[in-house]
This record gives C-alpha cells, structure tokens and sequence, in this order.
C-alpha cells in the first residue's frame, strides 16, 4: 500500500461532498502508485493491458500514456475488440475464442483492409480455424490468429488439475500440430501465442485467516511456475519450428515478476492490479493501493449499531464463496451482516464504525474483482491531488454492455 496516500474516509467525503451516491471511483495516485509497482515487477518486458479489468475507455487512455512500455490491448469479446479498433486503439489480442459470426464477418473485413493492423484472435482447436474460414471469402487476407496454451498445473501424477479450464492445448507436440493446420490453411495467420496461469496469477497466496490454505496455495504455486517455466519454453521452440511467433503473451496482475523473468515470454498482462480491487489483497508477492471503490448512502438505521445503504449487492464473478463480496472499506471498522451480505437495494452494515453513520452519510466499498464493477455504474469520478478531475463513462456508460 502506498502510505502517502490519505485514503481516509474523512478525506474522500470532502473530495466527494458535491456528488450523489451511489457513485463508483478511481482514485488516479493510487491508481498511478499501482502501475508503477506493476512495471517495476514486469521487469523489462512490454506490459499488455487486459481491458476487461477496466472497461472505461478513458481509463485505458490513460493508462497507456502514463508508460511506453504499455502496448496494445487483451480484449475480452470479439464486439468489444471491432468497437475498439473502430475507436482507434491498435494492437488488439482478444483473449477468449468466439463464435460469433457476425462479428468475424466484419473482422474479415477489417483484416482485408489492414491484414498486419487488424485485431488478432484466439483459438484452441481447428473448430475456431473452420469458423473464421467459413466467413472469409476466396482471395481474402488472412486473419491473424493466436494459439492458446493450457499453463495449468497437473497434480497427482495427472489426476487433478489446478487452473483455468480453458485450452485443450498443453504440449509442444500438440501446440506445433495446432501451428502447421494453421500454416495449411492460407487464410488464416500464426501472430501470437498465449498461455495465462490463472492458478498463480487469479488466486492469492495469503488468504486471510487461512494460514494453512495458504501455505498449500503457495506449494502449487510454487511446482505450477517451475513446470510452466519449463513447458512455455518448449512450446515456443516447437511451434518456432514451424512458423515465426513474434509474440508471446503470458501472466496477469498476481504473476508479472515470476511470468516477466521468462525468457519465452515476450509480454505479460495485467489489468486488475490498476484498480487494485479486494481479492488482490492477498499475495504475499506483491501490495498494491486500493485505487477504485464506490459510495452507498446511509438510508435507515435499524438499530443504532447498524447503518444499511442503499444498494450495494455488486458480487464477484467467479465460484460462489464469500470472497466474492464486495468489501466494505470506511470508514474502517465496517462489516457485512452474513445473514444479509451485499443486498440488492438494502446493505446492513455492522461493525463499530457503524453506530457511528447518520442517514445521508456514506459508506464506501470496494469491488472483489477489477472491472466488474463498471457493469454497475454508468460513471467514474476520477480523483487527483485530492479533487474530482473528470468525470468518464465506463464501457456501460457508453450504451455496450458485452458481457
Ligand atoms: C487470458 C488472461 N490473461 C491475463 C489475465 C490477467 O488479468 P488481470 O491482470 O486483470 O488479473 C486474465 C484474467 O482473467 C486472463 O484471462
């Protein structure tokens, strides 16, 4: 954390006086504290920014003028990706594979008119190969394409997996035979090929009150990067043997150090970690400054030691656990009620700090995940040097709701 910054609950009431709640928050110095820690851990290497874990295009602006060693964009869904290159931001990657036809249609003619300038997208399997053909007329240019590489973690002499369950690609073998049907097929183009480690770079290390689980997370941690190490590198050579493959994306916000010290690697990704949101509390590798949070106004008090906001159920995706809530952050000393959690309108509040909220006061959380919390508001206040600076649309904002 960055303890320079005054992130009291007195000092956001007086930047925020003038603005009604509920309203959603980035707080630029943290923000710019975090890109920094960010760059620093990536070492040398360029840093793709995941837009998923922004979703406001006027963050990302500035996010990628605050660093030339920013570059390009990891896209989340083939729409958001023509939106963005309709927009003018360059070197996209979409991350997920599509099926989106429609949407392929119109990045064929988007590669027919910049073949080297277009968006590159994912795919696993020649399935995703046969969708972008069917959609490519005779003679048009290629797609380009990049080749995903499962970096999970096979435990128990193969009996269980630890991450993403997402390609079925994961050996050198598989990976050049998945690289020469690429080379068959003219109308499409080996660009890039990923492998993201979402069991190291998703899960934090240092779960609160979980000594135990935590030290069994930093075991598998721990086996997963040397194997990863190891397999990424022979993966790129294979696949190097059948076609150039000028970029090689791996990591995430909870990874850069171990991802960036690879030599395989080209670039690594990050998104989550400029917002800082509560689940990236808990590595042992790295702290960042809570840099994005949203206000709930007081609106009843049940009892005089509890105050409940207005709003507030903005929960995490991801397996249904408690640490997907959203976390209340000041005034300090706030909790949630677990019978009540994060309510659709209504948020009790429990905790000594509450005795101490009036109806019209607020009361400020932060999001379990980065960009989630856009799909909530059509807003950010951003906030610099102690003042509102501007006021930006998020991705809802701006009417494109993609997932
Ligand atoms: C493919 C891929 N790369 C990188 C990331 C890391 O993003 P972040 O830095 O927001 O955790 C993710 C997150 O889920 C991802 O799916």
């Amino acid at each position: 954390m960055n303890s320079a910054l005054d992130q009291s609950h007195a000092r956001y009431e007086a930047v925020f006086a003038e603005v009604e709640a509920p309203f959603a928050f980035v707080d630029l110095d943290a923000m710019r504290a975090n890109s920094e820690a960010m760059l620093a851990r990536a070492a040398e290497k360029p840093v793709r920014v995941a837009s998923k874990s922004v979703r406001s295009r006027a963050v990302l602006d500035r996010i990628l003028a605050a660093d030339e060693r920013y570059s390009g964009l990891l896209t989340f869904t083939l729409p958001e990706t023509l939106w963005l290159a309709e927009q003018g931001y360059e070197d996209l990657l979409l991350a997920y594979p599509t099926a989106d036809m429609g949407a392929l249609g119109e990045l064929a003619l988007r590669s027919a008119a910049n073949p080297q300038g277009a968006p590159i997208v994912m795919v696993d399997c020649a399935e995703h190969l046969d969708a972008i053909e069917s959609v490519l007329g005779t003679g048009a240019a290629p797609v380009r394409v990049c080749i995903d590489v499962d970096a999970g973690w096979w435990a128990l002499g193969g009996r269980v997996k630890v991450g993403p369950k997402r390609s079925p690609v994961r050996t050198p073998e598989h990976a050049a035979e998945l690289a020469r049907e690429i080379e068959r097929r003219p109308q499409v183009e080996l660009a890039a090929l990923m492998a993201y480690e979402g069991q190291i770079a998703g899960v934090g290390d240092r779960p609160a009150g979980r000594r135990l689980r935590g030290a069994a997370i930093r075991f598998v941690q721990r086996r997963s990067a040397a194997e990863l190490a190891e397999r990424r590198a022979a993966v790129v050579a294979a696949v190097r043997e059948v076609a150039p493959l000028p970029v090689v994306n791996g990591g995430g916000t909870g990874s850069l150090e171990l991802t960036a010290a690879e030599e395989a690697v080209t670039e690594v990704a990050a998104g989550s970690g400029f917002y800082a949101p509560a689940l990236f509390d808990h590595y042992s590798r790295f702290s960042l400054t809570p840099a994005a949070g949203f206000a709930l106004p007081i609106v009843r008090k049940p009892a005089p030691s509890v105050a409940t906001a207005l709003g507030g159920g903005y929960l995490a995706s991801g397996a249904g656990d408690p640490a997907r809530l959203p976390v209340p952050w000041l005034p300090e000393g706030l909790r949630l009620d677990p019978e009540e959690g994060a309510g659709e309108v209504q948020t009790p509040l429990l905790g000594a700090a509450a005795a101490q909220l009036r109806i019209g006061d607020r009361a400020y959380l932060r999001h379990a995940k980065a960009g989630e919390l856009c799909e909530r508001f059509d807003v950010l206040h951003l906030v610099e040097g102690g003042q509102v600076v501007d006021v930006v649309p998020t991705y809802r904002g701006e009417g494109k709701a993609f997932l």
